[in-house]
This record gives C-alpha cells, sequence and structure tokens, in this order.
C-alpha cells in the first residue's frame, strides 16, 4: 500500500527517514525537497521523506525529463542533512544505486546489475535512476536523493522513450507493492550510508564491481560530443569507473557509457 503510515510500519528498527508525506501529484519530488530546503535551513528537522504518484516535470539526469504517469512508477525524493563537508557526491550516488539493486533483489527473480555511475539495470534495460541534488551551505550540506523505479509503463511511454527500459512488473511477472518497496529501499540505504560515513566508498567496491553489467566488456565513453573506447574494468575505491584504454587506464569521473558507438549518438543527441 502506498501510504505514508505502511510506509513507516515497514521501516526497520532506527531507520528514520524523519516526515513522510505521499502526494497524488507534484512537478517534481527532487523540485519540491530542494523548494523545502530553500525555505527552512539545512537542520536535522528538514530530513523527509516525499514520494508522489505522479509528476509533471520529473528530472533525469543530463537535463532530461523522467516521465512519471500516474502509478506506472515509484517517484521519490529523501532529503538528508549531513554534518560534514561533502564532496564524494558521486560516491554517494553509486551508494544509492547499490541499495535500490539490493532492496529490487528482495522481492526475488534475477539479481539486477547496475550501469556506472547509477542506473539500476534488468538485462539491458533501465529499470531505474538516480538523480541526487545538494542544497545547503558547505558546512552542514542536505543532500536531495531523488530515486526513479519504473514499476508498470505504459505501452506508450515505453514507445515515447525509445531507449531500453523495462518495468518491475514484466521482469518479475507480479504486481509489486510500492510501500514496501520503498520502505525496502529505505531500510538498506540508511545503513549503507552510515558504512559510507565510516568506511567511505570502498566498503561498497566489490559489490558495486560484482553487480557491474559493463564489467570487462569494451564501451563507448561518451562526454558531450567526446567518445572515448575502452574496456570498463570497474570502479575504483572512490568510485571513479576504471576504463583500460589503448593509452593505459583512465580514471573517469565524467560521462556516461554506452555499448555501442551507435547508441552514444542515439542516445546523447
Ligand atoms: C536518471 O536520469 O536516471 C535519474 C532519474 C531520477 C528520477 C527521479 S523520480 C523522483 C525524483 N524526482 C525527480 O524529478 N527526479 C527523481
Amino acid at each position: 500500500m502506498l501510504n505514508a503510515e505502511a510506509i513507516r510500519k515497514a521501516l526497520s528498527p532506527g531507520v528514520d527517514p524523519g516526515r513522510i508525506d505521499v502526494v497524488e501529484e507534484i512537478d517534481s519530488t527532487n523540485a519540491e525537497a530542494l523548494r523545502r530546503l530553500a525555505d527552512a535551513p539545512a537542520t536535522p528537522g528538514a530530513e523527509c521523506l516525499l514520494v508522489a504518484r505522479s509528476q509533471t516535470a520529473g528530472r533525469g539526469r543530463r537535463g532530461r525529463q523522467w516521465l512519471s504517469p500516474q502509478n506506472a512508477g515509484i517517484y521519490l525524493s529523501l532529503t538528508q542533512v549531513f554534518e560534514a563537508e561533502l564532496n564524494q557526491l558521486q560516491a554517494l550516488s553509486l551508494v544509492t544505486a547499490l541499495s535500490v539493486a539490493q532492496a529490487i533483489d528482495e522481492l526475488g527473480g534475477e539479481p539486477v546489475q547496475l550501469k556506472w555511475p547509477n542506473d539500476v539495470l534488468a538485462g539491458n534495460k533501465k529499470l531505474a535512476g538516480i538523480l541526487l541534488e545538494t542544497s545547503g551551505n558547505h558546512q552542514q550540506p542536505a543532500i536531495v536523493f531523488g530515486i526513479g523505479i519504473n514499476l508498470k509503463l505504459p505501452a506508450e511511454v515505453i514507445e515515447d522513450l525509445g531507449r531500453p527500459v523495462t518495468d518491475l512488473s514484466t521482469e518479475l511477472k507480479s504486481e509489486i507493492d510500492a510501500g514496501s518497496l520503498i520502505a525496502s529501499i529505505c531500510n538498506r540505504l540508511f545503513p549503507n550510508l552510515k558504512t559510507h560515513a565510516q568506511q567511505g566508498f570502498i566498503a561498497f567496491q566489490d559489490d558495486w564491481n560484482s553487480r557491474d553489467r559493463y564489467l570487462h566488456r569494451d564501451v563507448i565513453l561518451a562526454n558531450g560530443n567526446d567518445r572515448n573506447i575502452g574496456r570498463a574494468l570497474g570502479v575504483d575505491a572512490q568510485g571513479a569507473l576504471l576504463l583500460q584504454t589503448a593509452q593505459g587506464i583512465r580514471t573517469v569521473s565524467g560521462g556516461e557509457i554506452f555499448p555501442s558507438l551507435y547508441e552514444a549518438d542515439k542516445f546523447t543527441s
């Protein structure tokens, strides 16, 4: 069931996202979370979980839109305030993707995979995406963890997207309880954030790499109009992608990877 009480009831002891709101429709849960932070300073009281049944202006990475029809997906933003300055936003986005993958795996089915930096895939198809946005001052930064998971995409949305996408109802051949899955994500993410704060991304490096869809495969790294070919060697202890190129191993912290030049050109234009 998708309501605040059902989500709270399914949280593990000690996991507290703060205030929980479930709304029918919003422009973007990330945009609303950032507006709330602008209205109230980033203090521990600002922590909250905002879930919408639909978004009219869902935001994806790289300025793309995230189509968010009613009840076709999970659209949530979790706002957390951090004590210390944060310079590991990228690593946190990888930890978030890993937490979402772990929560999805609890539903059964084939283990889901990851595509650097933070796409969750089933086979070659995108199942979930993560968009982290920040606000607040440097001493007490707030992070909005935006998570979108495809539950049951209408055929016309899949067609509109023109990209390889899938949803949980196709992958698991059953209906998913959105409230329980949201609670499971929190139950994974909160302890993982704690481990990350104590040990850094190195604690997740092996797990992340074991789910890497493109590990040891040749890929195209697209960054703007730039194209680089290399073999993906997984992520390093900071969450940067290691790419074996003809010139040596490159440590990559920006861009997007594709299995072919055709897809790189098609999906970045
Ligand atoms: C991506 O492009 O892969 C990231 C997509 C993130 C979408 C989610 S849906 C909930 C939250 N609100 C938004 O506007 N975007 C994120």
